[in-house]
């Protein structure tokens, strides 16, 4: 990503930032010192997440919006409180615009039946990019058995990104969703959403955007982006697993109908029938999982402190650093694009040697980083390949780890290579 115009980071701090990430600076693997590099995978927590929990279990723990006790009352307000800090998060328009979900995959489900089930039929089309998370290509499959809309695939150029062409030429008026990625799992790449939905609009269709990997590492401005839909989970922003958003623009309301029904969703029940509240609270059936948003609030005023702004920053300086590291070593092909169109993920094969291997012999030296497909086969199926190796960095990573990947990595491709 270009990051000339962001403010100038104090290094220093990052360093004194680390100290907040108990399993980062005490964790030892095999008497070696643990490198965490799969932060895509997940992130981990600062002290003061941890802290919010714990203290959630020991002084605050009741159900929100089920007592006119005061531990329900004040959680209820707690609840809210994190909702309107998700909605300044992403700069929403309104506060009720921004739906708890347990994290991205259930969020694109609840857009897929409580939105394309109702409102899509035969004749209309769902493009879906090459690049999605099978989170954001199997809910839809679903869907078009269940309502007959027919799918198509939005390609990917060599270098991971998208052509806008190639969208304008899929766009019709029967196209009814586009839902698209807004930073790749395994490239990194930066989808340009804000022209995707100018285009997809013009047409009438909606877009969806999954976040997950965007929102622990960028500004998210929603107002600038234009997406319909849009989703984070709170694990990928240095909260608990088990807890994310879904923001629904509120000119969608009135085409979205309840997800699970239960408690709390309702207005009136009788055996016979059951009417139900508004959107966010039609979406929330049952009891949410209250430490976990608890939590989250927690990890949103933390990375908030720290500033987006600084975070990308060092966090793409630490990119470029780990790019010339890996690019170095013989026989490595990377995929995806140029470092200024992307996030700090890289994706990477060797031409002998398998990425679960590198992987194993990586994870010897106490340094984790992912292997496999990454839940993206039809992405492994467009580069003909099946899996890759893959490092994800997070703004507690030093030159210092990468420069000990980059001696692990040799050692992986020389002991491979004998
Ligand atoms: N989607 C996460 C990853 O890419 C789990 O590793």
């Amino acid at each position: 990503m270009k990051t000339s115009k962001l403010p100038s980071i104090k290094k220093a701090d990052f360093k004194k930032i680390r100290n907040d990430f108990p399993l980062i600076v005490n964790t030892l693997v095999r008497g070696k010192k643990l490198i965490y590099l799969n932060n895509a995978a997940t992130t981990q927590k600062p002290q003061v997440v941890i802290d919010a929990i714990n203290n959630y279990y020991e002084k605050e723990n009741s159900n929100a919006n089920r007592g006119a006790d005061y531990l329900s009352e004040q959680l209820t307000i707690k609840c809210e409180q994190t909702r309107q800090k998700i909605k300044l998060y992403l700069n929403a328009r309104f506060t009720e615009e921004i739906v708890f979900t347990r994290g991205t995959t259930e969020a694109i489900n609840l857009v897929a039946y409580s939105w394309g089930f109702y409102n899509l039929k035969k004749g209309d089309e769902i493009i879906i990019s090459e690049m999605e998370h099978h989170s954001n290509i199997v809910p839809w499959h679903i869907i078009s058995r269940l309502t007959g809309a027919k799918i198509r695939k939005l390609a990917i150029e060599n270098d991971g990104t998208i052509k806008l062409d190639n969208l304008k030429k899929l766009l019709n008026k029967n196209t009814k969703l586009v839902t698209i990625v807004h930073v790749s799992n395994v490239l990194g790449t930066v989808n340009n959403i804000r022209e995707i939905c100018d285009l997809a609009h013009e047409q009438g269709a909606y877009v969806l955007t999954d976040g997950a990997q965007s929102s622990g590492h960028m500004k998210i401005d929603l107002q600038e982006l234009g997406s319909d839909f849009f989703t984070i989970s709170g694990h990928k922003v240095y909260g608990p697993t088990g807890i994310g958003a879904l923001y629904i623009k509120k000119e969608m309301f009135d085409q979205i109908h309840p997800f699970h029904g239960g408690g709390h969703m309702i207005k009136k029940v009788t055996i016979e029938d059951s009417n139900y509240k508004d959107v966010p609270d039609m979406l929330e059936a049952g009891t949410m999982p209250l430490a976990e948003i608890v939590g989250l609030s927690s990890a949103l005023d933390y990375v908030t402190d720290i500033d987006m702004e600084n975070i990308t920053k060092w966090e793409m300086e630490l990119g470029a650093y780990a790019y010339d590291v890996i690019r170095k070593v013989r026989g490595i092909k990377i995929y995806g694009p140029s470092l200024d169109k992307k996030t700090a993920i890289f994706s990477f094969t060797h031409d002998e040697i398998h990425p679960h291997d590198i992987a194993t012999v990586l994870d010897y030296e106490g340094i984790a980083i992912r292997a496999g497909h990454h839940c993206t086969q039809p992405l492994m199926n467009r580069f003909g390949i099946q899996a890759t190796a893959r490092v994800s960095l997070s703004f507690y990573n030093t030159k210092e780890e990468i420069d000990r990947f980059g001696v692990a990595l040799e050692k992986a491709v020389s002991f491979f290579k004998k």
